[in-house]
């Protein structure tokens, strides 16, 4: 490790600690619902920076609400007004006028289009022009791009894999040749996966790269121990947060893209040593109740860092995949609350889906209505 690296590690511990010590002060559901309602307000001017992210931030402030169950339907209907505005030429979606279709901006929409879960949203999703031009990103190898001449990496992949299964569960023909193999080989000699073969494993990458196997069929080719250790050391000792990789810093957001990586660890299993827990939920909880939320409700990285939507979004998906048990029925998801009584203090907080970053509920809703629907 070096000295910058330990410094900041050691600082980083140094702000935390005392809002570890504090008395608990559990869910703050209330502050967190004002936040989310102060979010659907327009934007200041500083916010203009963020308009390559449109979409992106109608993802999480929908997923927010409907984990606590506060999604409206005059929210929903805001947004299919805005996503409407969004379609691109090719059947993928764009941030609005002067914006390309991209693949990851395609994602957002088409998971907010998931939580909007009715028919007038399902309705702004052209099943077979988005599978074409799905196709249209594939690399020779099964990579995918982001955009026609975009960068290649398993984000990509994983996002291709996630729209597809919602809207036609991976079925067309050849999309997916030679995917699983690419991302196989993003497992890096430290266990965790890279965005590319060769590079630095991540935990964003890792949660891609494991969820779109996991849709793939391919996770007994994953080498699980190497994997095991490397979650299991995303955990900070004294802190209790989750960390992105070796030698960096925890933050609030891993609470989902480790933890969900762990919830798939655990989904793909065939053995009870296999499932023993990697990471101590109690201890995540505690740094996200301690450290992540700021008395002006919302979530954050880390203190004393301000609260934003993105973090909001993936700490409240890592409360709820702590929550929460899963297991897999004839490849379906099912979830159940988890025994430990800790977690009584957010009872409504809904199961995420491990692939998909929605609430169970509203995933199943769109693969059904959309297997109904020829291509
Ligand atoms: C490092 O940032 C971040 C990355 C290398 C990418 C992370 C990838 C994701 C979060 C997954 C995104 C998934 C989708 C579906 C778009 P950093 O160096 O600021 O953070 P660090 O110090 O914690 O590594």
């Amino acid at each position: 490790m070096s000295f910058e690296t330990l410094r900041a590690y050691e600082q980083t511990n140094a702000v935390c600690k005392p809002f570890l010590d504090k008395p608990s002060t559990g869910f703050a559901l209330d502050a967190h619902i004002k936040f989310l309602e102060s979010s659907l307000k327009p934007f200041p001017a500083p916010y203009t920076v963020l308009d390559a992210s449109k979409t992106w931030i109608i993802y999480w402030e929908l997923v927010s609400l409907a984990l606590l169950g506060r999604l409206t339907d005059d929210v929903k209907e805001q947004a299919v007004h805005t996503l409407a505005t969004f379609r691109g030429p090719n059947g993928g979606f764009t941030n609005g006028l002067g914006h390309k279709e991209h693949i990851l901006t395609t994602y957002a929409a088409v998971l907010s289009i998931c939580l909007c879960n009715n028919s007038e949203a399902y309705d702004l999703i052209d099943k077979k022009r988005l599978l074409d031009w799905l196709m249209s990103l594939r690399n020779a190898d099964g990579s995918f791009r982001v955009h026609d001449e975009g960068e290649c990496d398993s984000r990509a992949s994983y996002a291709a894999v996630c729209i597809a299964y919602l809207v036609d569960g991976v079925n067309y023909p050849h999309l997916f040749d030679g995917t699983l193999d690419w991302l196989l080989q993003c497992q890096t000699y430290e266990g965790g996966f890279a965005g590319n073969p060769g590079t630095e494993a991540h935990g964003g990458y890792t949660f891609c790269s494991l969820a779109a196997i996991s849709v793939l069929n391919g996770s007994s080719r994953v080498r699980r121990i190497p994997l095991a250790r490397w979650l299991t050391q995303r955990q900070d000792a004294i802190l209790g947060g989750l960390s992105g990789r070796t030698n960096k810093l925890v933050d609030g957001c891993y609470s989902w893209w480790v933890g969900a990586s762990v919830n798939l660890f655990a989904l793909e299993a065939n053995s009870d040593s296999d499932t023993r827990p990697l990471i101590k939920s109690e201890k995540l909880q505690e740094y996200i109740y301690q450290c992540c939320q700021p008395a002006t409700g919302g979530l954050r990285d880390k203190p004393p860092k301000p609260a934003d939507l993105y973090h909001t979004c993936y700490c409240l998906l890592g409360l709820s995949s702590i929550a929460h048990n899963y297991r897999l029925v004839d490849n379906r998801v099912h979830a159940q609350n988890s025994s430990s009584p800790r977690y009584d203090d957010y009872p409504s907080l809904q199961p995420a889906h491990p692939v998909c970053c929605v609430p169970v509920n509203d995933a199943e809703s769109m693969i059904t209505h959309f297997s109904s629907l020829q291509c």
